[in-house]
């Protein structure tokens, strides 16, 4: 469930109408609702609730600082990936025993900032990362605390651009050899080994596969506390997924998750943490866009809409479904007509929708992109010198923009002109 829905004809972003934020705003722009953010926090929070946990947002999602302050108000910790997310998550407020560090390559001066700055853990993925870890740590005097990302080989049944757990991936250590892996942790000066880490992908609709990866990391658990190890915490990961499409498929939800989660692990009596991303972000958030053309074409009509694949790239990176509504509600029964649905950009590849069945459209209509909250601005670009699109948060009647639309002079500005030219 979200906070977007139709009110008095008009598509309302909690109580604010979408119309009046577009009037003001103008068109493109990401519009999140704080009470769909709070309220996916809130349902992973409970879904753990009795066992220590930690929900630690993937911030990679959605990252503008209004949004995650909105949830670190909430107790949320952040899981990042960079330096720049980490820098991003302090800034915010976060403490540093509130971030855990994942990626595949962080570089040593990323290590260095998080350890200068204070970390909760680092999730190591390779050996050669783990002693990058500990040779910086013994430089700054620190202990660093780490889990080890397994790969489990697992078939997460996702997007292959976004499965992360099957062998051939480059993700963590196969864990076939996690136990000489942390013996060599172990070893270390500078490392304290906390836990295992594990994470199989993203936009997972089935449990089944999470079922398999963390029974594999709780025999772990049992044969690495045999081995000696301290094992006090589990990281599991994201992956959840999410409804694109509100006509059908309809994944687990936060709660049964979590009662899969205790069915696994939960005899440890480790502090558990998850990832999560998508599912707080992904449904809280919406593109709004605006038609600029209707356009007929062989046998097909156009919807040419003022945003472009530079400000949504899910359709034309992984082949993904939007549902695209009309910010005026439609009356019922309407009939529909079959619409490409595509932006302004120099590419075939700038289409959201081939074929979508849609109410009648004119030229200025307002459009929302459902979805959109999780992947979204966080992976737009200024392709086409097309300026990043604003963000917008609403707060029950309020709204503020969280992140202006740069001006044409700001852009060409980052230029600098060599002195040869
Ligand atoms: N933890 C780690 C280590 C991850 O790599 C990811 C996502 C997450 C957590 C969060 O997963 P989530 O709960 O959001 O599924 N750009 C793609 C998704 C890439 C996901 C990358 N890793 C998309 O638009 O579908």
């Amino acid at each position: 469930m979200d906070h977007f829905l139709y009110r008095d004809g008009v598509l309302c972003a909690e109580d604010v109408a979408i119309d009046d934020i577009a009037a003001a705003v103008r068109t493109p722009f990401y519009l999140y609702s704080t009470a769909t953010l709070e309220r996916h926090f809130r349902l992973f929070d409970e879904a753990l609730e009795g066992l220590p946990h930690l929900v630690c947002y993937a911030m990679k999602a959605a990252s503008n600082q209004a949004i995650l302050k909105t949830l670190a108000g909430l107790g949320a910790g952040m899981d990042v990936v960079s330096g720049g997310e980490y820098a991003r998550a302090v800034a915010a407020g976060v403490p540093g025993n509130r971030i855990v560090f994942s990626g595949v390559g962080k570089t040593q001066a990323e290590i260095r900032a998080a350890l200068v700055n204070g970390i909760r853990q680092f999730n190591v993925e390779s050996e050669p990362e783990m002693r990058a870890i500990s040779d910086v740590a013994v430089s700054l005097g620190v202990v660093a605390p780490i889990t080890i990302r397994v790969n489990p080989d697992v078939d997460a049944k996702t997007h292959a651009k976004i499965a992360t757990g099957k062998s051939e991936n480059k993700f963590g250590i196969p864990i076939a050899r996690a136990r000489d892996v942390y013996a060599e942790a172990a070893a270390l000066p500078g490392l304290k080994v906390v836990g295992i880490d594990v994470h199989i992908g993203s936009q997972l609709t089935d449990l089944a596969p999470f079922e398999l990866a963390y029974t594999k990391v709780a025999e772990l658990t049992e044969a690495l506390r045999a081995d000696g190890h301290e094992i006090s915490r589990l990281d599991l990961g994201g992956g959840l997924g999410i409804p694109y499409a509100r006509s059908n498929d309809a994944p687990p939800l936060p709660t049964d998750y979590g009662a899969l989660i205790k069915r696994c692990v939960g005899h440890l009596g480790c502090e558990v943490e998850i990832e999560p991303g998508r599912l707080i972000a992904g449904n809280a958030g919406i593109l709004v866009s605006r038609v600029i053309y209707l356009k007929s074409g062989e046998g097909r009509d156009f919807l040419i809409l003022d945003a472009a694949m530079n400000d949504l790239i899910r359709p034309a990176m992984y082949e993904a479904y939007h549902d695209i509504v009309p910010v005026m509600e439609p009356p019922a029964g309407v009939e529909l007509a079959a619409y490409d649905i595509v932006g302004p950009v120099c590419e075939s590849g700038d289409t959201f929708a081939k074929g979508r069945m849609m109410p009648p459209l004119a030229e200025g209509d307002l459009m929302a992109f459902r979805s959109a909250g999780a992947y979204g601005a966080v992976m737009s670009s200024e392709y086409n010198t097309r300026p990043l699109i604003p963000e917008v948060l609403v707060h029950g009647d309020q709204y503020a923009v969280i992140r202006a639309r740069p001006t044409f002079d700001e852009i060409i500005n980052r230029d600098t002109i060599p002195a040869w030219l």
